[in-house]
């Protein structure tokens, strides 16, 4: 925190981190907001636009266009920087490019003297937030991805279309990969308390097969996004935001993040999709849901899918 204000260096101002800058200041999260990008011209371009709108802004936010100094002083570091997925292309497709971008970016962050807590965004989201760990040498816990945040997000929406109630009162996760290995947790989906299995159960109008489509949806909701308009930016940058305020706010919200696991769910020396209480240090735990059988073999198989594409960068 530079001189007790809050401080959010955002790094790449792409589309998504552009967006982010944007809802940050719609929301009002953060008093300070600086802009790091390998296109200056761009990034100047995005700091002089958005500052034109602050008056328009629920809170003043001092918004300028940086470069990594101006890390030191940040309390959150967020990377949206790197290549994004094309139409075809998988998000574990883009490991090689972002590994690289990963490197230089992280070690110039630290190098600033930061010492904070970094949120990933750029995909492989899972893979991208362990090597900021590694090459940050930060501890676990302030290393956090967005992971499946999105995905959960996407899942509480079509459920709560489905079912009709507000999407604030659907409780559901999607955990693992944040990519083609996510799974849903159906043992613990419930809308207003009433658990989705039952309901499916006791309802006639409520089908089995239109819960199944409804996770394919969701899994798959980034490749329909991108073949229409080329990339995905505002629901993941207001996920992102959503973290940043359960940072800043020091909230203790429990939020699907690619977290570090030591043995919980069976998994170790891993960042991948799970519950976990976010606050201002940065993940405070990892909640352990009891997974029925088979979703235990779709997790262990998510995580298998992850170590594998990292086996080769870090041995
Ligand atoms: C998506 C990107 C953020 O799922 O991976 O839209």
């Amino acid at each position: 925190m530079a001189n007790g204000v809050n401080r959010v260096a955002l790094i790449g101002t792409g589309f998504v981190g552009s967006s982010y800058a944007f809802a940050m200041l719609n929301q009002g999260v953060t008093e300070e907001l600086v802009l790091i990008d390998l296109n200056k011209e761009k990034s100047e371009g995005d700091a002089m636009d958005l500052n034109h709108g602050l008056p328009f802004a629920p809170a003043p936010t001092k918004i300028w266009f940086g470069d990594y100094s101006d890390c030191k002083d940040a309390d959150l570091v967020v990377i949206t920087a790197g290549a994004n997925q094309k139409p075809g292309e998988t998000r574990l497709d883009l490991v090689h490019k972002n590994m690289k971008i990963f490197e230089s970016i992280v070690s110039q962050v630290m190098a600033s003297g930061f010492n904070g807590i970094f949120l990933v965004a750029t995909n492989p989201v899972d893979i991208l937030t362990y090597a900021t760990w590694k090459f940050s040498g930060l501890p676990k816990e302030r290393i956090i991805g967005s992971g499946t945040i999105l995905d959960t997000a996407r899942f509480r929406y079509l459920l709560g279309e489905y079912f009709q109630v507000d999407t604030r009162n659907v409780h559901a996760y999607i955990i693992g990969e944040h990519g083609d290995t996510e799974l849903p947790v159906w043992s613990h989906a419930d809308i207003g308390g009433r658990s989705v299995i039952d309901l499916v159960q006791e309802r006639q109008k409520y089908k089995q097969e239109d819960l199944e489509q409804i996770f394919v949806n969701v899994r798959d909701a980034a490749y329909h996004i991108i073949e229409r308009k080329g990339a995905t930016y505002y629901g993941i940058a207001m996920g992102l935001v959503r973290l940043t305020k359960a940072i800043l706010q020091n909230e203790n919200s429990v939020l699907t993040v690619s977290a570090y696991l030591d043995g919980e769910y069976g998994q170790h020396d891993i960042y991948i999709g799970v519950p976990a209480v976010v606050n201002r240090n940065g993940i405070r735990e990892i909640i352990e849901l009891k997974l029925t059988d088979e979703e235990k073999e779709k997790f262990s198989h998510s995580a298998a899918v992850l170590k594998n594409v990292m086996k080769p960068f870090f041995q």
